[in-house]
């Protein structure tokens, strides 16, 4: 007997696509990877006129995404549509069917991250989300797992792609108008980029942070945040000029009061870890009481690179059906 687990992708944009994508072409090395076969049943899109990948037949694309959250040969869900408006109601409605999410949607976890966990919990269902912090920077895996038997103290880091991408073209004479319309051509910022300016984004990620590496119940809007909307090109010219440079730094500490947040701008001598990010890259440090500091750093948003974080967690959730299947295929 063989198994075949059926996945039903929410959303087919810049991440959505290249995940498809590598469903589809790299079948073969995902499916030994995983331990068990699957099969893309259904995309739902918005836009029927939308070009899409050539490895995607026609007919997988539906506009009816409550259908494919509710479609009983769909084991795990893809949410890849981000935001709250129908993202929150479709991750919700999958789990308390049972079914397994793997999502990206930083708004969605930073705000509901806990409640939906304990849903996901009580219906047996795995709720992934670890390309919704860095991209392909594996910050939650590290959090969850690697220092899983570890004393987290602080964690610190530049995590949105969209204000490094900007200030790092300010610091080379770019316009923040120019250097805003660059990082929206190459898929780095939201399709509304206030988030990623006012530093929401960076906010939603380090709740995610919170909630995993304390299982702290922090949400978004508790975070004080500012973002870098007022930051002028003289600003970051006058830093450059001290040997500085400007990055939207968010941080999270454990304190004996308990968890402290923000997120704000700040000046950094040029060689930190944090003012050498450039363009789309992410950079964090975790700081374990046993294992001291670790930094990570690494692609922290576009397609192919937050596609490979949402892969890794669709291979996780499919080793966790494959024991059974494979039970079930000697029965
Ligand atoms: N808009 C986000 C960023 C995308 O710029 O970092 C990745 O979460």
């Amino acid at each position: 007997m063989t198994t075949t687990v059926g996945i039903g992708l929410l959303g087919c944009g810049t991440v959505g696509a290249s995940v498809a994508d590598r469903l589809q072409r790299d079948r073969e090395r995902i499916v030994e990877r995983a331990g068990v076969s699957y099969c893309l049943r259904a995309i739902a899109i918005r836009d029927c006129m939308k070009r899409r990948p050539e490895s995607l037949e026609r007919e997988l694309f539906t506009t009816a995404a409550r259908a494919v959250a509710d479609d009983p040969r769909v084991d795990v869900v893809v949410e890849l549509i981000g935001g709250l408006d129908d993202a929150a109601d479709l991750v919700e409605r999958a789990l308390r069917r049972g079914r397994h999410v793997v999502t990206a949607n930083k708004d969605l976890i930073g705000t509901q991250g806990p409640q939906l966990r304990r849903i996901a919990e009580s219906a047996g269902a795995s709720l992934r989300y670890d390309a919704a912090v860095g991209g392909a920077v594996p910050v939650l895996r590290i959090l969850e797992e690697a220092l899983a038997g570890d004393e987290i103290l602080r964690v610190t880091g530049v995590l949105n792609g969209t204000c490094t991408a900007i200030l790092s073209a300010m610091e080379a004479g770019s316009s923040f108008e120019k250097a805003l319309a660059d990082a929206q051509r190459l898929g780095y910022a939201e399709a509304d980029p206030s988030n990623d300016i006012a530093g929401i984004d960076a906010a939603h990620k380090l709740a995610i942070i919170a909630q995993t590496a304390f299982g702290a119940p922090l949400l978004s809007p508790q975070i004080p945040t500012k973002g870098i909307r007022g930051i002028t090109q003289a600003d970051v010219a006058n830093a450059r000029s001290r040997g500085l440079r400007t990055r939207l730094v968010a941080s999270l500490e454990r304190t004996a009061q308990g968890v402290r947040a923000s997120v704000a701008p700040v000046v950094l001598p040029e060689d930190h870890e944090f003012a050498r990010t450039q363009g789309v890259e992410n950079a964090v440090q975790i700081d374990a009481r046993a294992a001291g500091r670790l930094t990570l750093r690494g692609d922290g948003a576009g397609g192919s690179a937050t596609a490979s974080s949402v892969l890794g967690d669709i291979v996780a959730v499919l080793r966790t059906i494959a024991p059974a299947a494979s039970i079930l295929a000697t029965a």
